[in-house]
């Protein structure tokens, strides 16, 4: 059987990584500064992350949620304390998509509504509900195509309140920082504007942390810049460092009933462990505190530089906006100086490195960039 070709790939099969370093089939070392596409929050291969998942295996690896599983309540604990927002509620699951999903049919739930405000070059994912709240046609497919979803521009809030006027709205779905759209942050008052509209017209308040969220921005989450309280917060991709997690933050009022929500493999036991481990490793190592600091530093070299390019972000997740397309200077980077980047579009290389980069490698990498901006191709 062949692979369903869905992948542009690049020529490269890595083989072990350890930390910021991935190792390819010839023996070739690598800087990852793109974490598997954010999901590398503690770094490759931690031995504490290692020894928990490998000792779990061995306990038991799973079993359904019929059963107790002390755990998920030891998760939820440690993320409820570590993210500020203990008073909430965990619904499990295994992916970005799935956590989008459950919100979406949580909010219409709790409202009895059916519209859901989303913004343009936003992304939530692949599933049914998620993907029609994405303005990206190559990935709606017919069967997903709604009246129920309203796509508006990022940071103009005229254009919410206008649609709250006119519509019964469910909830507003944004992300803490638009990753795939190209590292862009809300302005500073967006957000709170977009919850005091939401409340006002008895709709619910949600943030998309899957990329954002898990200490990328310097923050736990990246709305906790922007002074909100969302109802509803949703986390994947570095929560587990690679093994497929992803959660729902329920604020207190919001009250389940048997059977509202399910998934088999949510909140496994392997899942758990591994979950477990990484906000384990994020507390004892600091690192929220580091991907401020360094992700700080970098920005800060970056515009340094002077170079023909705009610096966007926070923390650990950094756009670089060229005025032309970066596939080039990405395989220079790759090829030459071999770096791991990103991207968003044709022209934002993107960042999203472990939280555990040292100042070392982040000047490797902008000392590689200065290099490969040296070449006429990727000057004006
Ligand atoms: C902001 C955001 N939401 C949702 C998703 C979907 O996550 P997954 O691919 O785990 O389904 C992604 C994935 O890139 C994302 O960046």
């Amino acid at each position: 059987m062949k692979l369903f070709d869905v992948y542009p790939l690049l020529d490269i099969t890595p083989e072990k990584a350890l930390g910021c370093q991935v190792w390819d089939t010839q023996g070739n070392s690598y800087l990852d500064l793109y974490g598997g596409h954010a999901v590398i929050s503690i770094g490759h291969c931690h031995p504490h992350y290692v020894e928990k998942v490998a000792g779990q295996l061995q306990k038991i690896g799973f079993y359904s949620n019929s059963v107790q599983n002390p755990l998920q309540h030891e998760l939820a604990e440690k993320l409820g304390r570590q993210s500020g927002y203990d008073s909430y509620q965990l619904f499990l699951c295994n992916s970005g998509a799935e956590a989008n999903e459950n919100a979406i049919k949580l909010a219409s739930f709790v409202t009895g509504r059916k519209k859901f405000i989303a913004f343009r070059k936003g992304f939530h994912g692949r599933t049914s509900a998620a993907v029609a709240l994405t303005d990206n046609p190559k990935i709606v497919a017919p069967v997903n195509q709604t009246s129920n979803a309203l796509i508006l521009p990022f940071n103009d809030l005229a254009a919410s309140e206008k649609a709250f006027e006119t519509e019964e709205i469910a909830a507003v779905l944004v992300e803490g920082i638009q990753g795939i759209g190209g590292i862009i942050l809300p302005d500073p008052e967006f957000f709170k504007g977009l919850q005091a509209l939401a409340h006002r017209h008895g709709a619910l308040f949600i943030l998309d942390e899957i990329q954002s969220g898990y200490g990328r921005s310097g923050k736990f989450f990246a709305h906790q810049y922007d002074g909100v309280t969302p109802d509803i917060i949703t986390t994947a991709k570095g929560m587990g460092n690679g093994f497929p997690v992803g959660g729902v933050l329920i604020h207190p009022d919001i009250h389940p009933w048997h059977g509202m929500l399910g998934t088999t493999f949510g909140g496994n036991h392997l899942a758990c462990a591994a979950a477990i481990a990484v906000l384990e490793v994020m507390e004892k190592e600091n690192l929220v505190e580091n991907a401020a600091r360094i992700g700080s530093w970098l920005i800060r070299q970056l515009n340094a530089l002077n170079g023909d390019f705009q610096v966007r972000g926070r923390g650990l997740m950094i756009g670089l906006e060229f005025p032309f397309p970066i596939k080039n200077l990405r395989e220079k980077l790759l090829r030459d100086f071999h770096i791991f980047t990103g991207f968003s579009g044709q022209n934002t290389v993107r960042l999203l490195p472990p939280l555990s980069l040292s100042e070392n490698d982040a000047a490797r990498f902008v000392s590689a960039l200065a290099s490969v901006l040296e070449n006429p191709e990727f000057s004006r």
